[in-house]
């Protein structure tokens, strides 16, 4: 503080500077500490942002913000003693004046001091936290917990429930670093102003590609050889029979160090697969390419109705994605949901008729909200079990359930996400392999029978699967003789058969 000058009018009065003063003195430590914060937040932005977003959002608004907040303080003190100064000139004492001879002030100047290191330090060890905040499973699935409790509740039971949301959706590379930054404030200003897509749109766009996000953990020539399976259903008869199918998996056939057959060829180092879908979600793919980048041999596969050359920058390479689409937010059909819990026992399978009943309770089509749903499945139940011992635990299971896997208002289920894996319940697999992709040869795609994809080794209930046939054995539909001409998602829906 400038030393006070006496006043040539009086000369009990010093005139001093006009920003001596508290308001001023409090208003110049916060402007500092956010001049700190920014600064690291910068630096760290700089050197690690482009893992994190949402950090953009605290280094370029919420600090500054503190900074701006700061200075008016600052400027509002000097105009505020300025005006005191003024009005009461020579008559009374200034007021918020900061005097050190004044041993009651001086204890509250050391106080202040004192007061304004710790801050600073905070506030340089806040923005640091702040960082990892921004970054961490807790602020990307929990503060957004309405626009994304969906995949974070679908996440906690995955495969991966121990990878940071940032390491799929964001990573590094300059391209994307931008990309996300400008995504992440979009999204929460979106989010704020509660205005955000209801279902969240995908495939999202900007995911950067497999080799950056999955090849990063996951090594694509790695030899997985044939995986054991088992697909455990009932049926919707009044015993809700038990239904198995075990099936090995032919993931790679090839010997290790190259694994150029089976289901992992699409990601070979010497091939490139490259299709054009017709719809936004990919469903639908009339069109492929197959490069063999030895040779430099292309072969082109078209359904007979797709006439011309899809427009090239609508051309995808199949990468991890276009099978694992939901590697860490599977949402399960409502018939998988409910065959789960009787398989896990966590669903009574004494109830006639319980594995129907219950996929009909949660796919009741007037349920709006969460907060309908529990009384509305309730009622459900209740009206086909009434009296039963069991209907009171049968009924909290089937609420559970579809807390778990349907979300009406964020409208987020099965019905909207499908999974790619497989190809029962969504076309999945046969989006390609149905033998209506020819070559100009007349050639369809190789492995499109039942035994090229997968060997089944048991099926049925009871005894029935403890029988295994290494050979495999032709599959016995439990809804009767399969027709040909139909897909298997032409009836399966995940809900009531159609
Ligand atoms: C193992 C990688 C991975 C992890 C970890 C992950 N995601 Fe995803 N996420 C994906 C993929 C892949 C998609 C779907 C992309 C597509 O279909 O285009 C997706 C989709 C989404 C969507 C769009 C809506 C939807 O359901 O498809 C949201 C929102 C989302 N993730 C949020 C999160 C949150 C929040 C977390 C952490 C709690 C998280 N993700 C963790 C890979 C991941
Ligand atoms: C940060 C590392 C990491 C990343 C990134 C990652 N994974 Fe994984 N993944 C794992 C681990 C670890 C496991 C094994 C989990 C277990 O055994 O419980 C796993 C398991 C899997 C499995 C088999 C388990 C299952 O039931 O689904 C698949 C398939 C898979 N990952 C695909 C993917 C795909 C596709 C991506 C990219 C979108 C991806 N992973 C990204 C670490 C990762
Ligand atoms: C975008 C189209 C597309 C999708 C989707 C697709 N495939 Fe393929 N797949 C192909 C093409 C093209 C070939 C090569 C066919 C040929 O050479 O005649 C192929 C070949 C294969 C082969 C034979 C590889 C070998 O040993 O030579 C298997 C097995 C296979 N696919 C399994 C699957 C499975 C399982 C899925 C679903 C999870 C799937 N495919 C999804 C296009 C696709
Ligand atoms: C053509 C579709 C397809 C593509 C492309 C594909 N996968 Fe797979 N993958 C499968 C299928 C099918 C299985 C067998 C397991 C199953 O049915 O769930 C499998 C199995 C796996 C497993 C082992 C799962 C386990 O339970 O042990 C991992 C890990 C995996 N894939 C990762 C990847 C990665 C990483 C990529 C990209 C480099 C990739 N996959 C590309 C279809 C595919
Ligand atoms: C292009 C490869 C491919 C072909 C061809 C194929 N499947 Fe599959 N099938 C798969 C994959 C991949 C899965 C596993 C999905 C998963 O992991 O959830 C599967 C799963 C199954 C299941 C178990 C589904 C469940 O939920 O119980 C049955 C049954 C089945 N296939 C029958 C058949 C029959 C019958 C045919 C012939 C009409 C056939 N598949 C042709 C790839 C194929
Ligand atoms: C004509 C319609 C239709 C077609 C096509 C069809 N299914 Fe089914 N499927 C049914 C009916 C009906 C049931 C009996 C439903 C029940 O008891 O829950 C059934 C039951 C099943 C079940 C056991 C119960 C369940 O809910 O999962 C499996 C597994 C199954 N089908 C797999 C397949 C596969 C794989 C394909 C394709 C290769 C296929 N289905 C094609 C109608 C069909």
């Amino acid at each position: 503080m400038p030393e006070p000058t006496p006043s040539p009018s009086n000369p009990n009065r010093v005139v001093r500077s006009a920003f001596n003063n508290w308001i001023t003195a409090a208003g110049g430590v916060l402007a500092v500490g956010a001049l700190f914060s920014f600064a690291l937040l910068v630096w760290v932005d700089f050197t690690q942002g482009d893992k994190n977003p949402y950090l953009g959002i605290f280094t370029y608004i919420v600090a500054p913000a503190f900074l701006i907040a700061g200075l008016v303080a600052v400027f509002a003190g000097a105009w505020l003693q300025r005006r005191y100064a003024i009005k009461y000139a020579g008559e009374s004492p200034d007021r918020w004046q900061i005097r050190l001879d004044d041993p009651r002030q001086r204890r509250l100047i050391t106080l202040f001091t004192i007061g304004a290191v710790v801050f600073l330090l905070l506030s340089v060890f806040g923005s640091y936290q702040t960082y990892h905040y921004s970054e961490s499973v807790q602020f990307c699935g929990e503060v957004c917990h309405k626009a994304m409790n969906p995949e974070f509740v679908t996440y906690q039971r995955g495969a991966h429930a121990r990878v940071d949301c940032v390491q799929c959706h964001i990573g590094s590379g300059a391209e994307w670093f931008i990309k996300a930054k400008i995504n992440g404030t979009h999204q929460l200003i979106a989010y704020t102003l509660n205005n955000y897509n209801r279902p969240i749109a995908t495939p999202i766009k900007n995911l950067r590609p497999a080799q950056d996000i999955c090849e990063k953990c996951h090594w694509p020539e790695k030899f997985h050889g044939n995986i054991d399976v088992n697909f455990e259903h009932f049926l919707s008869d009044k015993a809700n029979t038990p239904y198995n199918v075990r099936m090995l998996m032919h993931v790679n056939t090839a010997r290790a160090g190259s694994p150029s057959g089976g289901i992992h060829w699409h990601v070979n180092r010497d091939e490139k697969v490259e299709y054009f879908a017709a719809d936004e979600k990919r469903q639908e793919i009339p069109w492929m390419r197959v490069t063999n980048k030895r040779d430099n041999t292309v072969r082109v596969f078209r359904t007979e109705a797709f006439k011309g050359e899809p427009p090239a920058d609508q051309i995808r390479t199949m990468d991890c994605m276009d099978c694992h689409n939901r590697p860490a937010h599977v949402f399960p059909t409502a018939n998988e949901a409910v065959e789960r819990a009787m398989a896990a026992g966590t669903l009574t399978t004494r109830l006639p008729n319980i594995k129907r009943e219950a996929v009909k309770a949660l796919t009741q089509a007037d349920i709006k909200t969460e907060a309908d749903a529990p009384a509305k499945i309730a009622e459900y139940l209740r009206a086909k079990y009434q009296g039963s011992p069991e209907l009171s635990a049968a009924t909290i299971e089937v609420q559970r359930l579809y807390s778990v896997t349907i979300f009406p208002e964020r409208k987020a289920d099965w019905r909207v996400y499908p999974n790619n894996i497989g190809h029962k319940d969504w076309p999945g697999c046969f989006r390609c392999h149905d033998d209506k992709h020819k070559t100009s040869l007349g050639e369809a795609v190789r492995s499109s029978d039942c035994t090229s994809c997968h060997t089944i080794l048991a099926q049925g209930k009871g005894a029935e699967i403890e029988h295994l046939n290494a050979k495999g054995m032709e599959f016995q539909h439990p809804g009767g003789e399969l027709d040909p001409d139909l897909t298997c998602a032409d009836c399966h829906n995940g809900g009531i058969q159609k």
